[in-house]
């Protein structure tokens, strides 16, 4: 395989010939020299190409190259004396291979919004921003697997179409083929899902939870890492319909077991991106949050707080004028008792236990006090929820009991009800979202730049 810049930046001058290709990020031009910086993408830095005119066999193509255009160059690598890179390229060969008219590129030298680079998604992976998003998410990714190989999980790929509902939310897209404008209708009026597709009802999972269930009560631990759906109406910067989550399901576990993973794992991601990206990170401490990486390092190296919901209300209601939304017992948080726990009285990541059953889903572990359930959401500054998770109703009976309070018919879950009438254990996992982790690494602010293409209400572009 060819190196990329990100190797060849590494590289100690000699005679070596070698090519580069990339992109033209900017050319600076006098008589008898010529400057360009070309970028491929494999790292934040651009090499430096030097061409010097006079000894130079085609240097009529320098005028032809333009900001954005794409470029091979042949040439040897050099000692710089310029003060921003130890070595650049000394060019003998350079050819056009895609021109980039001035005039219409959208990405000009100039510094742009990230609100504009999101209306031309399909080149803004090419600014330092974007580029370095997508740097970090990569590696993420790679972590979030490094982690659960090495510590005895399998990965399991769960189904995007579904029959039930996880969250029981309610907030699904419907996956169908029936003519929208003349869908079968059953005696009663309704339309009739029968005669659909799949046969019944299907839609576009909000979570691999429930599947993931059925595998960690046969491999112990596993987890997931995939697409999820979810028609929320909401427009924030923290919300997508469309969004990763990696979801650790374990057997044998309790809700101690399930806090003390969210923070291993947690802390694992962010100690191998600081030390893979940390070019990268350099440039998110200095332009998108100051302070960035000292935040991470303080957050790898110290224990997270943690607290019950019934601590974390008495706190809030101690700081009841702070809020837009008065908090008190019972309460789902929001995000501003979210950051308030995690920025002010915890200053770091905290995760909240035993939250009141009525506002957190079926399949928790209800507890002995009848009023909470094992529930555990890990808050962090800044974003508020990162994770969401608990420890799963094992016993038959109670779930039951708990599906047939909220309405919801035990016999479309069949499969899942089998789970605790086979070899039932106590287990727990998580959810976290990857869009978020990703913002928390980046210090980026929107939840619509650390995916390549957003899918939000009335966005769906690309
Ligand atoms: O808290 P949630 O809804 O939990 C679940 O889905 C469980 N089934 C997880 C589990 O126990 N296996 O979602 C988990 C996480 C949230 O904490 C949040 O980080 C993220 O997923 N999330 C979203 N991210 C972006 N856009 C949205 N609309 C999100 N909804 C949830
Ligand atoms: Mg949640």
């Amino acid at each position: 395989m060819e190196e990329n810049i990100a190797k060849l930046l590494k590289r100690k001058a000699g005679p070596d010939k070698v090519t580069v290709k990339g992109w033209l990020r900017t050319k600076r031009d006098s008589k008898t020299i010529s400057f360009l910086e070309l970028n491929d993408g494999s790292c934040l830095k651009g090499i430096q190409v030097v061409v010097d005119k006079n000894n130079f066999n085609n240097p009529e193509i320098i005028d032809s190259l333009t900001t954005g255009c794409s470029v091979e160059c042949l040439g040897t690598i050099v000692e710089s004396v310029g003060v921003n890179q130890d070595v650049e390229i000394s060019a003998e060969k350079i050819t056009l291979v895609g021109e980039c008219p001035a005039d219409s590129y959208p990405l000009q030298k100039k510094r742009h919004t990230l609100e504009y680079l999101r209306e031309i998604s399909h080149l803004r992976a090419r600014t330092n921003t974007i580029g370095a998003v997508a740097r970090v998410r990569s590696t993420m990714a790679y972590a979030v697997h490094k982690f659960f190989q090495e510590n005895g999980f399998y990965y399991v790929n769960t189904p995007l179409i579904t029959g039930s509902d996880c969250e029981g939310a309610g907030a699904m897209f419907e996956v169908t083929t029936l003519d929208m404008n003349k869908p079968p209708r059953t005696e009663d009026g309704k339309v009739d899902y029968s005669k659909d597709f799949f046969g019944k009802h299907t839609s576009l999972t909000v979570s691999g939870q429930l599947e993931g269930e059925t595998y960690a009560m046969a491999l112990k631990n596993i987890y997931t890492f995939g697409p999820t759906f979810r028609a929320e109406n909401s427009v924030t910067k923290r919300h997508l319909a469309e969004f990763w989550m990696i979801e650790p399901e374990m057997a044998f576990c309790n809700l101690d077991g399930d806090r003390d993973v969210a923070e291993r794992f947690l802390k694992f991601v962010f100690a191998d991106v600081m030390d893979k990206c940390h070019e990268d990170l350099v440039f998110f401490d200095k332009f998108v949050e100051p302070g960035l990486i000292d935040k991470l390092t303080h957050v790898v190296s110290t224990p997270f707080s943690h607290m019950e919901y019934t601590d974390a209300v008495k706190e809030l209601e101690k700081a009841s004028d702070k809020f837009d939304f008065k908090p008190y017992w019972g309460c789902d948080l929001q995000t501003e008792h979210e950051r308030y726990l995690s920025e002010v009285v915890c200053k770091g990541p905290v995760a909240v236990t035993d939250y009141p059953k009525e506002i957190k889903s079926f399949y928790m572990k209800a507890n002995d006090d009848g009023k909470t359930v094992a529930a555990m959401d890990v808050l962090v500054p800044r974003l508020g929820e990162i994770i969401g998770g608990s420890e799963r109703e094992y016993r038959y009976d109670i779930l039951v009991d708990k599906m047939n309070a909220l309405g919801l018919r035990a016999e479309d879950y069949w499969w899942y009800l089998d789970l605790r009438r086979f070899g039932s254990v106590p287990h727990a996992g998580f959810g976290l979202g990857f869009e978020r982790a990703v913002m928390y690494v980046t210090g980026m602010q929107n939840i619509r730049d650390v995916i390549p293409y957003p899918r939000a209400v009335g966005s769906a572009e690309f």
